[in-house]
């Protein structure tokens, strides 16, 4: 790592430095220390539910392809021509049993393999297309239906990794009364001109809804929107955690009410009482009283998965990292399988007032992280700070680190787990050239 990256001018326990939101170099080394060595965020297994399912995607900033084989298998391949190096698949998503590149015709199939080449006499008799199959991620895990990627080996099993994330993303799946939901609702899309790693803070802030959300908030009529705000204000009885590596949450759980109460909280009144009914029953049926009502309780988190997941509302939010200013974001709202469409609907409905490029709230984090852009150009202001809470925090029988809600304990669990990969950086043998690996 070059001298210019000493850590402890970037990210300090209580501040991080203007520069690594700004800097090419500090960008490259996240490509490759954080998105390229370790798990992120792919996709949900439900996006290529059928054989010949298909979306492409980005591993860092390298095009990649999440396929589903005959055997049901999904595959994480780079989406790069083995011939010359053209992508092989242009589409965001489809369904298809090969992927033809357009260059010269060479034909892959859906695990990567080469098996067509035009012409295949001119390459003589020792030509083997087994070498020449699509590179593809070193490890493809899932859990509970959310799918990750490591391009390195090396890296610790996907539950370890996840570890007491894991807590919440079961509370989450677990609004299914089958325990499973689907991410086939279409998807919402949005950039912005800034880095990625604003988005990553903010899905888990609660120190700014007060502020930038106000006036949706208002808008939601004086007792709703009193409540909502009431979660973020300094006296709120709501948590901030720090879930270990990384990984980070802003837990709302309600507090000391039954589990009844809350399904109608979270459908808001926009489903008939029928289809309520028939849903709690079924959730009772598969979990039991006393786990529905925890369910429902804390069913309304924001939780950060280290480096490019959050998940929030009914939402799977993945943050795209193109350069070092600028960052795509895409929303995957989920549907729960198992309940009457009016449950479905009624998510759906409540996920676009607020999140979404013309919800009522989201545009107006991007804002924020335009702005944020903007104010740090200014030299001499070099730190952001983010101290908040830290003499009030504690931690919790399962090793979580507490803070309130409005505490900047989530942003410090971010960048503590930024610092030690990128540490590892600084210590490691230089960047091997191949990220992925041979499909041999
Ligand atoms: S670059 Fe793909 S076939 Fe030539
Ligand atoms: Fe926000």
């Amino acid at each position: 790592m070059p001298s210019k990256l000493k850590l402890d001018e970037l990210v300090q326990d209580t501040r991080v430095n203007r520069r690594i939101y700004l800097e090419n170099e500090i960008f490259n080394f996240e490509m490759e220390r954080i998105f390229e060595s370790n798990w992120v965020f792919v996709g949900h297994e439900s996006e290529v539910a059928a054989t010949g399912d298909f979306k492409t995607l980005t591993i860092g900033t390298q095009p990649a392809i999440m396929t589903r084989d005959e055997n049901g298998d999904i595959h994480v391949l780079m989406n790069r021509c083995m011939h010359r190096g053209s992508t092989v698949c242009q589409e965001e998503r489809g369904n298809s049993p090969t992927f033809r590149c357009w260059y010269h015709g060479w034909t892959y199939d859906l695990k990567g393999e080469l098996i067509g080449v035009p012409y295949a006499d001119g390459y003589g008799a020792n030509f083997d297309r087994r070498r020449f199959s699509l590179l593809q991620a070193a490890r493809v895990e899932q859990y509970r239906g959310l799918v990750f990627g490591s391009l390195e080996n090396d890296v610790d099993p996907l539950g370890e990794y996840l570890g007491n994330a894991k807590h919440y993303i079961d509370l989450f799946m677990d609004l299914s009364p089958v325990g499973e939901v689907e991410a086939r609702a279409g998807e919402h899309k949005y950039g912005y001109h800034g880095n990625w790693k604003f988005q990553q803070e903010n899905g888990v802030d609660g120190y700014h809804p007060n502020f930038v959300h106000q006036a949706f908030f208002e808008a939601q009529g004086k007792e709703l929107g009193r409540k909502v705000m009431g979660l973020f204000t300094g006296n709120s009885d709501c948590d901030s955690k720090d879930l270990g590596n990384g990984h980070s949450i802003l837990d709302m759980t309600i507090k000391n009410r039954h589990g009844n109460q809350p399904v109608r909280n979270i459908l808001r009144g926009t489903t008939s009482q029928s289809s309520s009914e028939t849903y709690m029953a079924s959730m009772i049926r598969r979990y039991g009283e006393e786990r529905t009502a925890r369910i429902f309780a804390a069913s309304n988190v924001n939780l950060a998965v280290f480096p490019n997941l959050l998940i929030i509302g009914i939402q799977l939010r993945k943050t795209i990292p193109i350069n070092v200013t600028r960052t795509a974001v895409h929303l995957l709202p989920t549907t729960l399988k198992g309940v009457p469409d009016e449950i479905n609907v009624a998510r759906l409905r409540a996920h676009e007032s607020f999140y979404g490029s013309a919800g009522g709230g989201a545009p107006d984090d991007v804002e924020m992280f335009n702005r944020c852009s903007d104010g740090l150009r200014v030299k001499g202001a070099e730190w952001l700070e983010l101290s908040r809470g830290l003499e009030r925090e504690h931690r919790d029988e399962e090793g979580n680190i507490v803070g309130h809600i409005t505490d900047e304990t989530p942003q410090r669990a971010f960048y503590k787990r930024w610092r030690a990969l990128m540490r590892d950086a600084a210590e490691a043998q230089p960047i091997k050239p191949l990220r992925a690996v041979p499909n041999l």
